[in-house]
């Protein structure tokens, strides 16, 4: 794998750091030619934690949560908002989401240990997986989760037989494939046809399923999920699977005499990656998404549902930056300037796997112009490991600190090891006051498994 060709005409964009727009945090402001975030001085912050290092702007991301949970209570009071944690997780952002009164989608044990440590409600927490194993599935129904979301036949028999051996019955949803094709990267689109997620509504395979999951033992099938992929723009699309998953469900309770109580649509709100785009808002898309569900449950003569969404991203994404030292700047005449960082594709990979674009800024220059482009890159040993390709930047040097903006999510989450690189330490400025909340991984800690 290598960098993609760089495009030796592109012409920086001569923004200061607040012209950056949507992609800035919240309390991103310019003093003195440095950045703050949350009232701290990140130059200052880098040097006192050391680099690589994520910072996350709290007030930006308790502000989405709200305006998740009153959004979608204003205009569907029968609903609750669940974070998916894959987009980014520690203790810290658990207790920070129950102190908001929302849900959990967890994939998997590991994120539901991770909420029984936080003492987080179990009956506010969702299951999701394609695969999720039999320990993880007893996991989850000894722990008295709200939800599972059922992903297969096999799974269907595995959960019916665990919750039977415990002695319990376990609320579970259906997870529906609604074939709709969301505007966005491929390898994140996951509600259409071709997905190894869910039970598909192609040739009315899911709508025969649902007569077996009704007929398991031990399970109460009470609703429907789907998730038609994630960083979308495009609002009708969220629609368009409404549409489908209430005529399913109308369909269901017409010839199967189920009552379907539930309906979770997932999540897959996109963001501001670039000081270009030009995202919804999330009052926007509780806005498509209450009144899909209003119309379409209005046109099929259905009772409202309760509602459920699992935003991610668009709750964490803006309020992350990642801090890193400049090491070393090569230029490749008539090919490109590359600015080595100290991480890389061990704490953002999205590059490497979506060419994912993000704004870059020297955060003690950041008052000045970004009169560069430059390939952002990394210290592994990985040609195609770049943190941002031909991207605007203020002229950097050795030594500078650079700031990579809305990478909150599932960035510290997909973060590896490569090279004995020790994961980044997490802090949360608020205030004025920076706290370490996940410390930085040691060489100690990287070793800490092995016999
Ligand atoms: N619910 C389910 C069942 C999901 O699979 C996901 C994300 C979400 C909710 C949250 O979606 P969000 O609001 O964050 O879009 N690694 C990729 C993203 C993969 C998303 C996987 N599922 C990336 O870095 O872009």
């Amino acid at each position: 794998m290598s960098l993609p060709v760089s495009d030796v005409n592109k012409q920086p964009d001569y923004r200061t750091t607040m012209e950056l727009g949507a992609v800035l945090p919240k309390t991103a402001e310019v003093k003195d030619d440095h950045l703050y975030i949350g009232g701290v001085d990140m130059v200052e912050l880098a040097k006192q934690e050391g680099t690589a290092l994520y910072v996350f702007d709290e007030a930006d991301l308790t502000d989405r949560m709200e305006q998740y949970v009153s959004n979608f209570h204003a205009m569907y009071p029968n609903s609750d908002v669940a974070y998916a944690s894959k987009a980014f997780i520690n203790k810290e952002i658990y207790r920070i989401a129950k102190a908001q009164g929302m849900y959990l989608d967890v994939s998997g044990g590991g994120e539901l240990a991770y909420a029984q440590a936080v003492d987080f409600p179990m009956e506010h927490i969702v299951v999701h997986g394609n695969n999720k194993t039999p320990r993880e599935l007893e996991e989850a129904i000894s722990a008295g989760v709200g939800h599972i979301i059922v992903d297969s036949r096999i799974e269907l028999g595995r959960i019916s037989e665990i919750a039977g051996r415990l002695g319990k019955t376990q609320d579970i949803l259906m997870r529906i494939t609604p074939g709709v094709e969301a505007d966005t990267h491929e390898f994140i689109r996951t509600g259409c046809e071709d997905s190894k997620f869910g039970f598909t509504v192609k040739d009315d395979f899911a709508f025969k399923c649902v007569k077996d999951v009704m007929a398991a033992p031990n399970v109460n099938l009470v609703g429907f999920h789907c998730h038609i992929g994630s960083q979308i723009f495009a609002l009708h699309s969220f629609r368009e699977a409404v549409k489908v998953m209430i005529e399913f469900v109308a369909r269901v309770q017409k010839e199967y005499g189920l009552t379907v109580s539930q309906l979770d649509l997932g999540g897959g709100l996109g963001i501001a990656y670039t000081a270009e785009d030009e995202p919804s808002t999330i009052a926007e898309f509780a806005e498509m998404t209450t009144s899909a569900v209003k119309d379409f449950c209005a046109e099929y003569g259905i009772e409202l549902p309760h509602l459920m969404v699992e935003p991610g991203r668009s709750i964490v994404a803006n309020a992350g930056v990642t801090l890193y030292t400049v090491g070393i700047l090569k230029t490749l005449p008539g090919i490109r300037n590359i600015v080595a960082i100290d991480g890389g594709m061990s704490d953002n990979i999205r590059t490497a796997l979506y060419h994912a674009d993000y704004e870059p800024v020297v955060a003690n220059k950041a008052g000045q112009k970004r009169d560069r482009i430059v390939t952002l890159v990394g210290k592994h040993c990985e040609s195609g490991d770049a943190v941002a390709c031909d991207r605007p930047i203020q002229t950097p040097e050795i030594g500078d600190i650079v700031c990579v903006f809305c990478t909150g999510a599932y960035c510290y989450t997909m973060a590896s090891t490569y090279n004995g690189q020790p994961r980044p330490a997490i802090v949360f400025v608020k205030d004025g006051v920076a706290r370490t909340v996940t410390r930085r991984e040691t060489y100690a800690d990287l070793m800490v498994r092995d016999i």
